[in-house]
């Protein structure tokens, strides 16, 4: 099934001093979503934002947020980044020992469930859960850092999901997250993946967001 490919800029590398300015200029870009990367410094060895920030970037856009929690017990805060204006709820299995009632909870509260795979976690964990997945996101780095470099081993991983999600007849996107950047958009998007996370390739590059995500978007079509 061919589909648009989305753009989604992860806010962790932009400039938190300027965040609206750097949020906006993404928009204007054509970006499709805004991934906003959720680190309590157990699930991942980073500590970056909670529902407040959500909120505050909730009013400067309109496009969907979707939130990536890399947070133990991500069921404790779904109400909260919900109220905050969240579009996504994306949760690790690793994280949550109840994984089909915590994506029974995101849906019931009305927003997108999505579940986050690990480099070293396989596809086998969406089997039982996948009715209630909208989102699939493969990490292609181990999560808790911009700016690391893209792990190729991740590529059969995604075409598997690709497979996996076609004979299920589901229409989850498949997201891919980390190091995805222009020399790296085509073999994922030719693996299967529709929707590009990029923090550093879109908002720490010189030539500026707008030409980034451009970049992006062309070697996603060429591909
Ligand atoms: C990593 C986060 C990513 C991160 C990607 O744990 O989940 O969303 O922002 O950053 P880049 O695109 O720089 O690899
Ligand atoms: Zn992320």
């Amino acid at each position: 099934m061919e589909r648009s490919v989305y753009i989604a800029p992860s806010i962790l590398s932009a400039d938190f001093a300027r965040l609206g300015e750097d949020v906006h200029r993404a928009e204007a870009a054509g970006a499709d979503l805004i991934h906003v990367d959720v680190m309590d410094g157990h699930f991942v060895p980073n500590i970056t934002l909670g529902p407040l920030v959500v909120r505050a970037v909730r009013r400067v856009t309109s496009l969907p947020l979707c939130v990536h929690l890399m947070i133990s017990t991500p069921e404790r805060y779904l109400g909260a980044f919900v109220e905050a204006g969240a579009a996504y709820l994306t949760v690790h299995p690793e994280a949550t020992i109840h994984l089909h009632r915590t994506l029974q909870e995101i849906r019931a509260h009305g927003v997108r469930a999505g579940v986050a795979l690990n480099p070293a976690t396989g596809e086998e964990a969406l089997s039982y859960v996948l009715p209630l997945v909208d989102l699939v996101l493969v990490m292609t780095v181990n999560p808790g850092f911009g700016g690391q470099v893209f792990l190729p081993e991740m590529l059969p991983k995604i075409r598997r999901v690709r497979k996996m999600l076609d004979e299920a007849n589901s229409s989850a996107r498949i997201a891919v997250d980390g190091g995805i950047a222009p020399d790296t958009v085509g073999a994922v998007v030719a693996a299967g993946a529709d929707t590009l996370v990029a923090g550093s390739a879109i908002f720490n590059v010189e030539e500026g967001v707008e030409r980034a995500v451009q970049n992006l978007r062309r070697a996603a079509v060429s591909s």
